[in-house]
């Protein structure tokens, strides 16, 4: 099968196409024939080799969670999907393995697709609904009328996280450049601030949680921002737990405001929450670029430079050979 291999650690040139082996299941798997995948940070994070002490370095790797596809054989415990099933999803396995014609995951990485997405858009939607979902209802318990402020609102995570927020019964402040404001707008936020043109720690809002998807700030810069009892949420897991210990001392001083971090779980019932809200018009998940496998080491590059407005989207086998697909 065609992939989008990498034999060593490095900048976004190190992607090679090459011809390699179709993989095969376990008893407790699902293969499928991949339509479209999307692209993360985590994915520049691991070509650059940022989790190879944690992950090691198994050459040939092939990067990516995010995907949508077709059910082509399913191991026999899978009891959800059935060959031909369309699947959306984030893989599991070390490196993810979404850049390729066939890739592998388990009964929970997937659901079914919604009928009124193409591959390309379902690519695009787990792991940011998944991050923004799991960071709200189970990290930070948010409750119906508090406030989230969202530093970063116009990448992945933010403009489905203001969603999520708004969903709910949250109120929003977002954070992002001037640029980006018509586009996060559209997703009916409170207020926004530009960063580029205002400092936000001398803002006079106050919130319950200040979810920093951009990472630049810390807990002890933005405590002041945040009401009693309220929580610095970063979802930069690695950094984010280097600062653990210092953060835990100045949570002593700060009346009961926290700094948490966490990681996105793989869980197919909340992708089915996520499906029935996307099926039902409640959450949107939007597409900056899309690209052609040929393409990866382009779609590393501009997702690496952190201002797209949405996602970036792979596509590998275009079924309905209508994708809009940026030349560069
Ligand atoms: N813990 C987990 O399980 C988990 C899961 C998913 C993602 N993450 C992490 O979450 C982070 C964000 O992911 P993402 O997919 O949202 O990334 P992304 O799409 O690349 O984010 C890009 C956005 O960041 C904004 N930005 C850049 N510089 C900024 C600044 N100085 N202040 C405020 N905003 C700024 C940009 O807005 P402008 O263009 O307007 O500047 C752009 O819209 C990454 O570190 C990723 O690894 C963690």
């Amino acid at each position: 099968m065609k992939a989008a291999i990498i034999n060593q650690f490095g900048n976004s040139k190190v992607f090679e196409i090459r011809d390699v082996e179709k993989p095969t299941i376990n008893s407790d798997q699902v293969l499928i024939k991949v339509h479209a995948v999307s692209i993360n940070p985590i994915d520049w994070k691991q070509r650059k080799g940022n989790h190879k002490y944690i992950l090691g370095s198994p050459f040939p790797i092939i990067l990516g969670y995010d995907v949508s596809g077709e059910v082509i054989e399913v191991g026999s415990k899978i009891s959800k999907f059935k060959v031909g099933d369309l699947v959306f999803g984030v893989l599991n396995n070390k490196y993810g393995g979404a850049l390729a014609e066939f890739a592998v995951g388990t009964e929970v990485c997937f659901s079914h697709k919604p009928d009124n997405l193409s591959f390309e858009d379902a690519a695009a939607v787990p792991m940011v609904t998944l991050t923004s979902l799991q960071a709200f209802r189970d990290i930070v318990d948010l409750k119906e009328g508090q406030t989230v402020l969202i530093n970063g609102a116009s990448g992945g995570v933010g403009h489905v996280a203001i969603q999520i927020a708004k969903l709910m019964g949250a109120k929003v402040i977002a954070v992002a450049s001037l640029k980006s404001k018509g586009f996060v707008e559209q997703f009916k936020t409170d207020s926004f601030i530009d960063y580029t043109n205002q400092d936000i720690l001398k803002i006079k809002q106050k919130a319950d949680v200040f979810f920093d998807v951009a990472g630049k700030y810390s807990f002890s810069k933005t405590k002041q921002l945040l009401n009693p009892g309220g929580i610095y949420l970063n979802p930069n897991f690695i950094n984010s737990i280097v600062k653990m210990p210092l953060n835990m001392i100045h949570q002593m001083f700060t009346k009961g405001k926290k700094a948490k971090t966490f990681m996105m779980k793989h869980n197919n019932s909340d992708l089915d929450i996520i499906a029935n809200w996307v099926t039902n018009g409640k959450l949107v998940v939007s597409i900056d670029k899309t690209f052609r496998l040929e393409q990866i080491s382009a779609a590393h590059e501009y997702s690496q430079n952190g201002h797209n407005k949405g996602k970036n989207v792979i596509v590998i086998n275009n079924s309905r050979n209508n994708a809009i697909i940026n030349e560069f």
